[in-house]
């Protein structure tokens, strides 16, 4: 990489950064493409937000990720959000046009990517989806605009769950809410979007028995890249996959946004090891 007076540059914000895999992803895609474009990664402290997103105004970023803890409290600084991030209340990526901040989410969209690429239909699906949190609320949202039938949201903190149930059912009514399941009979797909499986200590986000191999697995974490619901599921005969697919494909939407261009998305899956 170049870097020269003409450079453009996007970067993503977050609180750790160290582990990020965007900068390899995009910058691998910048060099295929031969564009002047270059990203960064930036470690920024919650109580710095306001002025890390100022800063994109002020040195005329063209855009930037927002990662964990900030995808939520991002959205107060930006001028415009759009239908799906507000619907959702989480932003993963900021556009800068001549000083104005957009902010979309991709989270969700590139995880039914992720869904389409491994041959999982979801239209008319039946969906158990494990957490409440940001990540959930932006896979619930995206599964909900892609055509699933039901969506049952389990949550440790029931209320929370009843929460997106409820605003998922404000667009259109295909959700319930529980704190825990006894059954998982007559559903097609289970994502998980707690962070139970990040450390090789947690329990299992659900319980074994519930792993039936009618149900298509979905892990959204990558790293590890086979989590043990993930290895207990494929041991009882489901079909799985992690979260890298959602990793690369959120990537690409957000490439497209800033660049207008489509990223070399096999670059990108290399340098993912996918
Ligand atoms: P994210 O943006 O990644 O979704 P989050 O908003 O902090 O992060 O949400 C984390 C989710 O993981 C929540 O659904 C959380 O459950 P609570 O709402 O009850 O807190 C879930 N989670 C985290 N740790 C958990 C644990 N040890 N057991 C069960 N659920 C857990």
């Amino acid at each position: 990489m170049n870097i020269t007076g003409k450079t453009l540059l996007v970067g993503i914000f977050g609180h750790p950064i160290e582990h990020t895999f965007s900068p390899a992803m995009h910058n691998a895609a910048f060099d295929w493409l031969g564009l002047d474009w270059c990203y960064l990664p930036f470690h920024v402290l919650p109580e710095r937000l306001g002025g890390a997103v100022e800063a994109v105004r002020a040195l005329g970023l063209r855009g930037v990720n927002v990662t964990v803890p900030h995808k939520e409290a991002v959205i107060r600084y930006l001028d415009r959000v759009d239908e799906e991030a507000a619907r959702i209340g989480a932003v993963n990526t900021v556009v800068n046009e001549d000083g104005v901040l957009t902010g979309y989410n991709t989270d969700g969209k590139g995880f039914v990517m992720s869904l389409k690429e491994a041959g999982m239909a979801v239209c008319k699906k039946k969906v158990i989806v494990l957490g409440a949190g940001g990540a959930a609320r932006a896979v619930c949202f995206s599964l909900l605009s892609a055509g699933v039938s039901d969506i049952l949201v389990v949550n440790r903190t029931v209320e929370r769950a009843g929460q997106l149930a409820g605003d998922i059912n404000s667009v259109r009514k295909a959700a319930s809410a529980a704190g825990s399941i006894s059954s998982t009979a007559g559903y097609d797909m289970l994502v998980n979007t707690t962070s139970l499986g990040l450390h090789d200590e947690d329990p299992m986000p659900v319980e074994e028995s519930l792993l039936i191999s009618e149900l298509f697995v979905c892990d959204l974490i990558y790293n590890p890249a086979r989590t043990r619901l993930m290895a207990v599921a494929e041991k009882r005969g489901c079909n799985t996959i992690n979260g890298l697919g959602m990793l690369l494909w959120q990537g690409v939407l957000a490439f497209e946004l800033w660049t207008g261009m489509m990223p070399p998305v096999s670059v990108m899956r290399d340098v993912l090891g996918t």
